[in-house]
C-alpha cells in the first residue's frame, strides 16, 4: 500500500537532503600566498591597479580566496567553488610564474579583453560584492596596463 505524502513527511525529506547536501563542503584549503610567484609583483603593477585586481579578480583567480559565510552551506557552496575552479583553471594570477612569457602575454591580453567587455568579474558576483564593480575609468586604466 502506497503510503500518503503528507506535508510532514515532504519537509523531513527536504531537511534531510539539505543535511546530506552539506557533507560535500567547500575546499577549504588556503595554499600560502607567494609574492614571487604573483602575477601583480612580478609585472610590478602600480599600486592602485594592484588593490582594483586584487578586490575584483583574486577571489577567483588566486590562491587567496575570501569566501563569505554561505559559501559554507549547499548548494550554494557548490556554485562558488565552481567558479573558483573554473577561474583558477583559466588563469591563477597567484601562480604567474608557472607561465611561459607567451603564456603571460596572452593572458593579459585575454584579461583586457574581459574587463573591456565587462565579461569580468561575472555578473552575480559583481551584484554581491559591491566593491569588485570596475567604473569606466577603473577598466580604462586596467585595459590600458594589461595592453602595454
Ligand atoms: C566570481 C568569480 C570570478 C571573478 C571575481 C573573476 N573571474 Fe574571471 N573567470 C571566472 C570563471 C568561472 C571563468 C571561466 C569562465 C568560463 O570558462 O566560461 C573565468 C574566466 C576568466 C578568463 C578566461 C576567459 C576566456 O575567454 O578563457 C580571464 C582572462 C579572466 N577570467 C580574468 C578575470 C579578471 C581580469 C578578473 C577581474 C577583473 C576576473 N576574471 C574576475 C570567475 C571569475
Amino acid at each position: 500500500m502506497v503510503k500518503k505524502i503528507n506535508k510532514r513527511n515532504l519537509l523531513i525529506a527536504a531537511l534531510a537532503v539539505f543535511a546530506l547536501m552539506q557533507l560535500k563542503g567547500i575546499d577549504p584549503t588556503q595554499i600560502e600566498m607567494n609574492p614571487a610567484s604573483d602575477f601583480l609583483l612580478i609585472e610590478k603593477a602600480p599600486k592602485e591597479l594592484a588593490g582594483l585586481i586584487q578586490t575584483s579578480c583574486y577571489d577567483c583567480h588566486s590562491n587567496t580566496i575570501h569566501y563569505p559565510w554561505y559559501a559554507n552551506i549547499a548548494p550554494v557552496s557548490w556554485w562558488i567553488q565552481g567558479h573558483v575552479d573554473h577561474g583558477r583553471e583559466k588563469v591563477n594570477f597567484a601562480e604567474w610564474d608557472k607561465y611561459t612569457l607567451e603564456e603571460r602575454d596572452s593572458l593579459k591580453r585575454l584579461s583586457a579583453d574581459v574587463i573591456e567587455k565587462k565579461w569580468m568579474p561575472i555578473l552575480t558576483y559583481k551584484i554581491i560584492h559591491k566593491e569588485s564593480r570596475l567604473n569606466e575609468e577603473q577598466r580604462t586604466q586596467l585595459v590600458g596596463w594589461l595592453k602595454n
